[in-house]
């Protein structure tokens, strides 16, 4: 079977759109099937970067046909902007499909998500603020608009009207905020209608029959498996399912039809937004890998927690996904370290565990438990073959496909394409 997801494992920013890109050179099809704009995939192409966030990341070939999938929170205007941007840049943007399920993101959603955060003070979760978490709550409140009622202008303009006048309400009860106004919102997003239409299609026949003709498709998660709003660590995750179920869901695509799933795994970890993040280090080695690896949101701007890389985490993301091979990224970034450490265990109440904990007061107390690796010094952003990695570098990366019972597949030592080590052939 031709299909592939790609998955990230840790919480998000693994380098998923590296990897979806690199492998797209053989794709016929790419598939975004969950999220939204709060994703922030980088592809690096002949020292060009294109920061992509609703827009698949096959983008760049030409040819490749890229598709929204149901399951995504579509924002119209993020659209409309990518698009401008990609087509200033020469690229090709004639092969997007956009689901006419995919929910739409509204002005009260970016809103609410502000607001919600203001509101939870202390306690927020650090959200992206791109409306993602309310358009989702819509949704599974039986109130979203979606993609096909957008396009549909009467349809629209009912439906936007009974939902605004709701949400007028809620904004000046629960936040004392000022009323939307519906002609504002009526004529921008009628805007957007008209250029959107000629992508929207029932993405969920086009996938299927793209299977079914044996057809190579790359479906493309965004966030991570800890990020998962069931399994990763709630309250402070995402609102969408990253996991590689997600697929069935999101683009409609049946559980026996997923071929293949690769886990994005950093070398390290990182964490952006609030929550438990055991291995993080709030020391000079948490700065060493901020500095060396640059890590600053793609969204955001925001400085990126860090960490040693958690075993355990990689493992629990293998188990849920049916992880077949790890596509492991910046193991550059780790070049000229002493030493690099990796959490194979977690010590809570004298008791040694590796699974993760439900509960956050419990996640809260776990000691990583680490295994001590003598770093290498030298670069290996120019290596190409895996026997010509440093040693030491082969002992962690074996090391970390031994605990998480999850083989090697791709060693990426660059963000651009070339800089790619395939170790398993046969991913597709
Ligand atoms: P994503 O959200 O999972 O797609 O990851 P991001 O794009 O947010 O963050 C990953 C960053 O690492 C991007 O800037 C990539 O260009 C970059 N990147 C990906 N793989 C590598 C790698 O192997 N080495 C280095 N140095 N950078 C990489
Ligand atoms: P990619 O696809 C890293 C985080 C936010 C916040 C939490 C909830 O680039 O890996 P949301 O706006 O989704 O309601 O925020 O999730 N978050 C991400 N962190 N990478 C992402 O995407 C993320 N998308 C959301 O920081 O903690
Ligand atoms: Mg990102």
């Amino acid at each position: 079977m031709s299909t592939v997801v790609i998955t990230g494992t840790q919480w998000g920013d693994e380098g998923k759109g590296k990897i979806v890109d690199y492998l797209a050179a053989q794709a016929d099809t790419v598939v975004r099937y969950q999220g939204g704009s709060n994703a922030g995939h980088t592809v690096s192409v002949n020292g060009e970067e294109y920061k992509l966030r609703l827009m698949p990341s096959g983008i760049l070939y030409k040819g490749t046909l890229c598709v929204i999938g149901n399951g995504v929170v579509f924002d119209p205007q993020v659209f409309l902007e990518e698009i401008d941007a990609m087509k200033k840049r020469g690229v090709d943007t004639s092969n997007i499909r956009i689901s006419n399920r995919a929910h739409v993101v509204m002005p009260w959603h970016k809103l609410c998500d502000e607001l919600g955060e203001n509101l939870r003070g202390e306690n927020k979760i650090g959200t992206t603020k791109r409306g993602i978490g309310p358009c989702y709550m819509d949704k599974a409140d039986r109130v979203g608009i979606r993609v096909c009622d957008l396009i549909d202008r009467e349809d629209f303009a009912e439906k936007c009207r009974e939902v605004l006048d709701q949400k007028n309400f809620l904004l000046k009860q629960i936040y004392n905020h000022e009323p939307l106004n519906y002609e504002e919102i009526l004529k921008e997003y009628e805007g957007y209608a008209e250029k959107i239409a000629p992508y929207v299609c029932d993405t969920i026949t086009l996938l299927n029959e793209e299977v079914d003709a044996g057809k190579k498709i790359l479906f493309e998660g965004a966030q991570a498996t800890m990020l998962d709003i069931d399994y990763g660590t709630y309250p402070y995750v995402t609102a969408s399912h990253p996991i590689s179920g997600g697929v069935c869901v999101g683009a409609g695509i049946a559980p026996k039809k997923i071929g293949k799933v690769v886990g994005v795994v950093k070398a390290y970890c990182t964490r952006v937004g609030e929550g438990p993040f055991p291995t993080e280090q709030l020391n000079e080695i948490g700065d060493k890998i901020r500095t060396a690896g640059h890590e600053f949101g793609t969204v955001t701007g925001r400085p990126r927690r860090t960490g040693w890389l958690d075993a355990c985490v990689v493992k629990y993301a293998g188990q849920l996904s049916g992880i077949d091979c790890m596509a492991v990224t910046r193991l550059d970034i780790l070049d000229g370290f002493d030493e690099i450490k990796m959490c194979t265990a977690y010590e809570v109440d004298g008791k040694i565990i590796s699974d993760i904990p439900a509960s956050l007061k419990v996640l809260a107390k776990v000691k990583p438990v680490y295994e001590t690796f003598t770093g290498w010094k030298e670069d290996i952003s120019n290596i190409r073959n895996y026997a010509d990695l440093p040693v030491n570098a082969k002992k962690y990366l074996e090391r970390m496909a031994e605990v998480t019972k999850i083989s090697l597949g791709i060693i990426s030592v660059g963000p651009n394409r070339d800089q790619t080590i395939i170790v398993d052939k046969n991913i597709f």
